[in-house]
């Protein structure tokens, strides 16, 4: 059997992790293993290199992709599919690791002939049916290692400070953070916007004689900037604002990201090496279940809205 392997859309730390779990769990199994390099885009252009058991060492520590990644305009046009579809001819299955541009990535090419099994991967957390995707850990852990530094700084100079963090439709980044850091006010994309609250609750704060105030905004529901400067403008309160942007992506995946990798990228060969296909491979507490693309696609992850209310419940 021919399997082959890509990173898709934004990289997230464990990926690596994933790809070598995928190598050596399809290599042990007697698979051949080819990697795909630059997702959607290299697979249109046929860039496939055989992997062997040593071209995944010294990776699982490591955040971004060995085998590059990209987001592809090209691949979604109807051609852009037919095109990859004729260079997978040689594979029997394709194990994709990425979000839910990803998961649509693989409906197409299975629309178009294409085996594919797909690993829920990407900062953001948007993907339903799993109980995490991979990065989603580590990329909360960044935020809350940058918000005590943070809280640092706003606490010597008696500042609020409104943090914008990654997530351009969901919140769950934010969400997270901020129960962690006991950020005062969560601002996502799920909600509306309430600067009222956020500024009432900010001066509720230094009344009670906190030193500091910490805002999370995910990008989705506002700028990190133009919610500063509205506070400041509010509450006379010096306030500043910090994006985290990218540095949200990389650095080494949390032991939580690398297990998750390693079960999920095992269980994904697994279930090719049985004949799944179209479907994605999901973490449910203890076990692995795989979910069919249409029901991925059909369903968004809810908000989890008793996590957003313990945060403001326990922050002032
Ligand atoms: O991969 C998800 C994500 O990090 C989002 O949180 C963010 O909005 C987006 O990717 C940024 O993408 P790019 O790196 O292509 O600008």
């Amino acid at each position: 059997m021919r399997i082959g392997v890509l990173t898709s859309g934004g990289d997230a730390p464990g990926m690596n992790a994933a790809i070598r779990a995928v190598v050596r769990r399809g290599v042990y199994a007697g698979a051949e293993v080819i990697g795909v390099a630059r997702g959607f885009a290299g697979l249109m252009v046929g860039e496939l290199t055989p992997l062997d058991v040593g071209s995944v060492a010294d990776i699982v520590h490591r955040g971004g992709t060995l085998l590059l990644t990209a987001r592809s305009p090209e691949f979604v046009r109807p051609e852009g599919v037919a095109r990859a579809a004729r260079e997978a001819a040689g594979l029997d299955v394709i194990v994709m690791i990425g979000g839910d541009g990803t998961v649509r990535g693989g409906a197409a090419l299975e629309a178009a002939g294409v085996a594919t099994v797909t690993v829920p991967a990407t900062i953001d957390d948007d993907v339903p049916y799993t109980d995490q995707t991979i990065g989603f850990d580590t990329a909360v852990n960044t935020v809350v290692a940058a918000a005590d530094r943070i809280r640092d700084t706003a606490t010597a100079h008696e500042r609020t400070f409104v943090i914008e963090v990654m997530g351009r439709s969901r919140g769950f980044i934010a969400v997270h953070a901020g129960l962690a850091v006991g950020a005062e006010s969560i601002v996502v994309p799920e909600l509306p916007v309430d600067l009222d609250d956020v500024c009432t609750r900010v001066e509720r704060g230094h009344a009670r004689g906190k030193r500091h105030s910490l805002i999370l905004v995910a990008e989705g529901a506002a700028t990190g900037p133009a919610v500063a400067e509205a506070v400041q403008a509010r509450t006379g309160h010096e306030t500043r604002a910090t994006v985290l942007g990218h540095v949200q992506r990389g650095g080494p995946p949390t032991a939580y990201d690398r297990a998750l990798a390693a079960r999920l990228g095992e269980a994904a060969v697994a279930q090719a090496l049985a004949g799944a296909r179209g479907v994605m491979v999901a973490a449910h507490g203890p076990a692995v279940a795989t979910v069919p693309y249409a029901e991925v696609l059909a369903a968004l992850k809810p908000f989890e809205t008793d996590l957003y209310e313990l945060a403001r419940t326990l922050a002032i």
